[in-house]
């Protein structure tokens, strides 16, 4: 059997939308997008929504937009994709990490405080696999340092914890579309905020600086539009959205179909020797975005090696990062400085997860990793 890692849900609808933006004189940045900005937001009861090309390029913007540069810290965790450290480089400023929980893999909120120097500017938590940081911790040390809290939400979109979704206690969260997402146009991204100032940078920061965007240049009597910044280019555009839209509408059903492929994963690995998973906490909606399982490190690349011979799909989200060749050569980071974050990355493997999984597949790999990790 053939069990693929993932497979998107775009299909009919989005095919129907897209044809129809195609048809329409509007490509770029247009009425799609800005509707998918108002659902994205009214789905997450936040104020305002920026559609961007990428996760990377909306927490670059972000950054930029709050200030954030040379001389400055920023505050994350090393077990996430090296996105979350670059952008925060390409800012000019430095990431300093935190370890993470060990029952999670999300940053140890307990252990943010000590990290905290006068060059902190901001603390970005990455909400691991779907499953939501302690916010209410994190938003309360934000305040009491007069910090800026910018959610890496790349792959939550739908968590909740205490009541609080990505967004509604932070400055910003940042989301991504690319292709393995929950919902995604390939690749795309999107900032949401409470802060309508934010909100006005960011979509200059996202067009060259410039005061009007191309809808508002040519929609109306043509108006100048001014450069006030430097910007950047990575606006989203009506395609992009004409994908996104029908998908963030079936956003519920699909997570309830991967919810139940969670649960089943949980039940038959609970009892398994040699495999272990995070934990989902019982005061949390998980977002579900990917499912990984942690085998003995001694064992990881072989585990990894027999379930693709298998006919699985597999990935490893993540290594930690400080210990990749750049961060390690760069900022002298060795093995040792995050442990939690090290043995994490050393033992995880991410299966198979998506709303198309037939059951016969989720119990094909139940019975593979059963038999190649005991
Ligand atoms: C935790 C995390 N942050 C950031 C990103 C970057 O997202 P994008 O590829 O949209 O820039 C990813 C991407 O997969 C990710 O997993």
């Amino acid at each position: 059997m053939k069990v693929d890692f993932f497979l998107h849900n775009v299909g009919e609808q989005e095919r129907g939308l897209v044809d129809e933006t195609l048809q329409s004189v509007f490509l770029t940045t247009g009425p799609r997008t800005k509707k998918f900005e108002e659902a994205l937001s009214a789905y997450l009861g936040t104020q305002y929504c920026v559609g961007t090309t990428s996760w990377t390029m909306g927490a670059f913007i972000t950054l930029k937009a709050l200030g954030i540069g040379a001389g400055d810290e920023v505050i994350t965790s090393p077990m996430t994709f090296i996105a979350t450290g670059n952008v925060i480089l390409h800012a000019g400023a430095r990431p300093v990490f935190v370890d993470v929980e060990p029952d999670t893999g999300n940053i140890d909120a307990d252990q943010i405080e000590k990290a905290i120097t006068p060059k902190t500017k901001a603390i970005m938590p990455i909400h691991l696999y779907g499953q939501m940081c302690d916010m209410k911790k994190i938003s309360d040390i934000a305040q009491r340092h007069n910090l800026y809290v910018i959610e890496d939400s790349a792959h939550c979109i739908e968590g909740v914890r205490d009541d609080i979704r990505p967004g509604q206690v932070s400055d910003a969260a940042v989301f991504s579309f690319y292709a393995t997402k929950n919902i995604t146009c390939g690749e795309g991204g999107a900032i949401v905020t409470n802060s309508e100032d934010l909100t006005k940078k960011l979509q200059k920061y996202r067009l060259h600086g410039m005061s009007k965007g191309a809808a508002e240049r040519y929609s109306k009597a043509y108006q100048h539009w001014d450069m006030e910044l430097l910007g950047y280019k990575c606006n989203m555009n009506d395609i992009q959205a004409s994908m996104l839209l029908p998908q963030l509408e079936a956003i519920e059903e699909i997570r309830t179909r991967k919810e139940a492929i969670c649960r089943r994963y949980e039940e038959a690995f609970a009892g398994l020797e040699g495999v272990t998973f995070p934990v989902a906490l019982p005061q949390s909606k998980h977002a579900r975005h990917i499912f990984t399982i942690w085998a003995d490190p001694e064992k990881r690349d072989e585990v990894l090696l027999k379930l693709q011979e298998a006919g699985i799909g597999v990935a490893v989200n993540f290594r930690a990062i400080h210990l990749l060749t750049y961060y390690h050569e760069t900022f002298g980071y060795k093995r040792g400085d995050f442990p939690v974050a090290e043995k994490i990355g050393d033992s995880t493997i991410t299966i198979p997860l998506y709303a198309k999984m037939s059951n016969e597949a989720v119990e094909y790999v139940i019975s593979c990793v059963a038999d190649i990790c005991s």
